[in-house]
């Protein structure tokens, strides 16, 4: 399992989720650009030492961040988005996926949402117009780590 992350644009997201991926032993892809410097201070604090045990890659653009899953072809890119029906609750994760997560402020453009394998959604019955990115993160990561685990 790998997060994926398309051009964070808050610095204390990307430092949680490098967090995540230091404590749950999971990579996290970084496709730039950021929106930020990776030296900013307010990143640096929420990243804390766990930045030095995150196992994590940069990609120049998602095309090279393409480029690297075609080498792959068994690995799945699957979208974190509130624009599918498909519910992560009903999905059927692989070991080998990549859960890719949108911008905090805008989501994917449409060229990402036409080319990765699939896409799933939490579904929200309340008021909001969408999650957190680490949020959303945190629950599908642990719906897909409970399904794939060995038993
Ligand atoms: C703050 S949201 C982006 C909101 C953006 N305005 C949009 O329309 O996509 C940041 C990212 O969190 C994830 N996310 C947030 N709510 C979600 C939900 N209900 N289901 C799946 N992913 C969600 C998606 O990856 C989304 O791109």
């Amino acid at each position: 399992m790998r997060i994926c992350v398309f051009q964070p644009d808050i610095p204390q997201n990307l430092g949680a989720l490098l967090r995540i991926s230091a404590c749950l032993d999971v990579p996290v892809d970084i496709i730039e650009p950021c929106g930020f410097p990776f030296s900013e201070k307010k990143f640096k604090r929420t990243a804390m030492d766990y930045i030095r045990h995150a196992n994590f890659k940069t990609f120049i653009d998602y095309q090279s961040f393409k480029d690297q899953q075609s080498e792959d072809p068994s690995s799945r890119v699957i979208l974190l988005t509130t624009k599918s029906k498909r519910n992560y609750l009903d999905f059927r994760f692989r070991k080998n996926d990549r859960l890719l997560l949108g911008r905090e402020s805008a989501g994917v453009p449409e060229y990402v949402h036409e080319t990765v394998d699939d896409a799933v959604t939490i579904e929200m019955p309340g008021k909001g117009r969408s999650l957190n990115v680490v949020v959303s993160c945190v629950m599908v990561l642990s719906e897909a780590i409970r399904q794939t685990r060995d038993l």
